[in-house]
């Protein structure tokens, strides 16, 4: 009688042959199981335009941490900052293609792909504040634009912050007349354009990474952005004056390929999910003390003179940029615009009942 002896268990040629199929099973269950736990993770490549110490670039980090977490070595998120991947143009294409999986390309750059809806965002003095902001982004509009997004090949997952932009300049802009003559470089946005047209500027479409240079090289004259991009990007090397105006608003979304997206099992996508809103969590809560901070490293560096406009040229600005909205009504509808409106009243009044609430309840202590 012949026998075959393995560490774990004895095969007779005699026994029946339910015994050999049990133990094929066993060695074939311990082969599959194997294969799986050795199968390579899943890539998620995130490319972005921006330095890694910036709002946007901390929580690409921060989503990297909790999605490989969570998914326990299933996903691995490779991060590329600062466009060493793709630019401007070129990462909506390859996401498109699937080249990378995961970008969080600002609210202005959406025009190109078709989707004007999103220049919304771009409506000069729009948001009064942030409250407003976020009850729009997580509201009703903001899930209506990011459904949009599905046409194209693209999944939106989350709205991430920036901050509300300030204008730039060699020259002080205190009067909306200041800007006239002015080459300003804008995001490829349709409504940026009119907002620098308006003012009598002439708008010129440049890619982030291409802005510390065009200035310095009087391409362009001025510029437009959020306090932690003028920081980041040394712009206050190649700008004189800037203007605290906070005229617009600087946003991302975070956006997927649909296809990989939709790809994936259902248990990955929830971690991965989960990982992202705690992501998105945090970075809105960094972005707010990233920009009071580039402030002050501004202020350091005594490069820049920084001019507060006062409350009484805020409102001329306004009412100088406020035939934006009119203009772009159609583009981004004239019900959304509406919308915010009402919004932002809303909130401006509940913020009234607050301090008035506040102050009774301090003059009865
Ligand atoms: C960004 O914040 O991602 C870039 C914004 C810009 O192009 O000015």
């Amino acid at each position: 009688m012949r026998s075959f002896h393995l560490p774990w268990f004895r095969i007779n040629t005699k026994t029946d042959s339910t015994k050999i199929t049990q133990s094929l099973f066993v060695l074939f269950g311990i082969f599959f199981l194997q294969t799986v736990l050795a199968a390579d993770p899943v890539v998620i490549k995130f490319s972005h335009v921006l330095a890694a110490s910036t709002p946007k670039g901390m929580a690409a980090e921060k989503f990297k941490e909790l999605a490989e977490s969570y998914t326990k070595g299933s996903v691995r998120v490779e991060v590329y900052p600062n466009g060493q991947l793709y630019k401007d143009r070129d990462e909506m294409v390859a996401l498109q293609l699937g080249a990378v999986q995961m970008l969080a390309p600002s609210l202005s750059k959406f025009g190109p792909l078709g989707i004007r809806d999103f220049e919304i965002f771009d409506m000069p003095y729009m948001f009064p504040n942030k409250t407003t902001l976020y009850r729009v982004m997580d509201g009703k509009i903001g899930a209506n634009l990011i459904a949009k997004l599905e046409s194209k090949g693209i999944k939106g997952l989350a709205y991430w912050d920036n901050g509300f932009k300030q204008m730039s300049a060699n020259k002080p802009l205190r009067n909306a007349e200041d800007f006239k003559g002015l080459k300003m470089r804008i995001q490829s946005s349709k409504a940026l354009d009119a907002q620098m047209r308006v003012l009598g500027a002439s708008p010129q479409v440049m890619p982030f990474s291409e802005v510390y240079a065009a200035l310095k090289n009087g391409e362009v004259n001025g510029t437009e952005n959020t306090l932690s991009n003028f920081q980041s990007q040394k712009i206050y090397e190649v700008q004189k004056h800037m203007t605290l105006s906070d005229h617009g608003y600087l946003g991302y979304a975070v956006i997927v390929n649909k296809t990989f997206w939709e790809g994936l099992k259902p248990d990955i996508r929830a971690q991965l999910e989960k990982a992202m809103a705690e992501a998105t969590r945090y970075e809105r809560r960094i972005a707010q003390e990233e920009n009071e901070n580039a402030l002050e490293k501004l202020r350091a560096t005594g490069k820049t003179e920084i001019y507060i406009l006062p409350n009484e040229s805020r409102r001329i600005w306004q009412q100088a940029l406020l035939p934006v909205h009119d203009q772009f009504a159609e583009v981004v509808g004239r019900g959304t615009i509406q919308a915010v409106y009402k919004i932002a009243a809303e909130v401006e009044k509940e913020e009234k009942l607050n301090k008035d609430n506040n102050s009774s309840a301090k003059a009865k202590k």
